[in-house]
């Protein structure tokens, strides 16, 4: 993949637009964020996972969905047939929102981002998907469906369905958080990853 970053002129754009972001102070998370978490994967992937934003462990590592909840997604695009690094994962927000932002160093101090926290941040991920151009979108939990499509809908009443985000086709999911807090959720997940299959597969949905 290396090789292939080097030579994809996507993979070039990103790797601007991550330098550019990891000195952003342009919201206060980037005060207190020990990494500004970019995304990792295929800079020319079709599929694009959207989370809410880096936790204790991504704001540590540098990397999105490093942590439990991460291990279960890894496994979740396994399931589907792919490499974690054929696809693309990123957060709506960029920095690690915390309860206590004076003390990064605590566990179980994340809060979810703001809807201005959100909307700071949104246009690095409008550059990624510009760059990226994938052709479907998964929007990971509450967050970042709502802050992608604006909507007041629960994410148990919106998850599965076609939507659109800037021309490309978005479809909401569960957060793999919520999966590990509640197994029954599973089956939910799996039924939309099929539909993205689908898509991936057929171009229809
Ligand atoms: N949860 C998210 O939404 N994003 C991450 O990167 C990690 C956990």
């Amino acid at each position: 993949q290396a090789f292939y970053a080097e030579i994809s002129s996507s993979g070039e754009e990103l790797g601007e637009l991550r330098e550019k972001v990891s000195f952003c102070k342009k919201c206060p998370l980037g005060e207190k964020r020990l990494n500004a978490v970019f995304g990792c994967g295929s800079p020319d992937a079709d599929l694009v996972f959207v989370g809410e934003g880096p936790g204790y462990d991504e704001d540590h590592i540098g990397k999105p969905f490093v942590g439990r909840a991460g291990q279960l997604l890894t496994k979740i695009i396994e399931a589907m047939g792919q490499a974690r690094e054929s696809v693309y994962i990123a957060n709506i927000v960029k920095c690690h929102a915390m309860i206590d932002p004076s003390n990064p160093e605590k566990r179980s101090n994340d809060r979810p981002p703001t809807l201005e926290e959100m909307e700071i941040c949104r246009p690095y991920l409008d550059m990624q998907l510009e760059i990226i151009k994938p052709k479907i979108i998964v929007t990971l939990g509450a967050s970042s469906t709502k802050g992608l499509l604006n909507s007041i809908e629960s994410i148990s009443r919106i998850r599965g369905s076609v939507r659109e985000y800037k021309g490309i086709k978005l479809i909401p999911t569960f957060h793999p958080a919520a999966l590990l807090r509640n197994q029954d959720l599973k089956k939910f997940v799996w039924e939309d990853m099929k539909k993205v299959m689908h898509y991936l597969d057929t171009g229809e949905i």
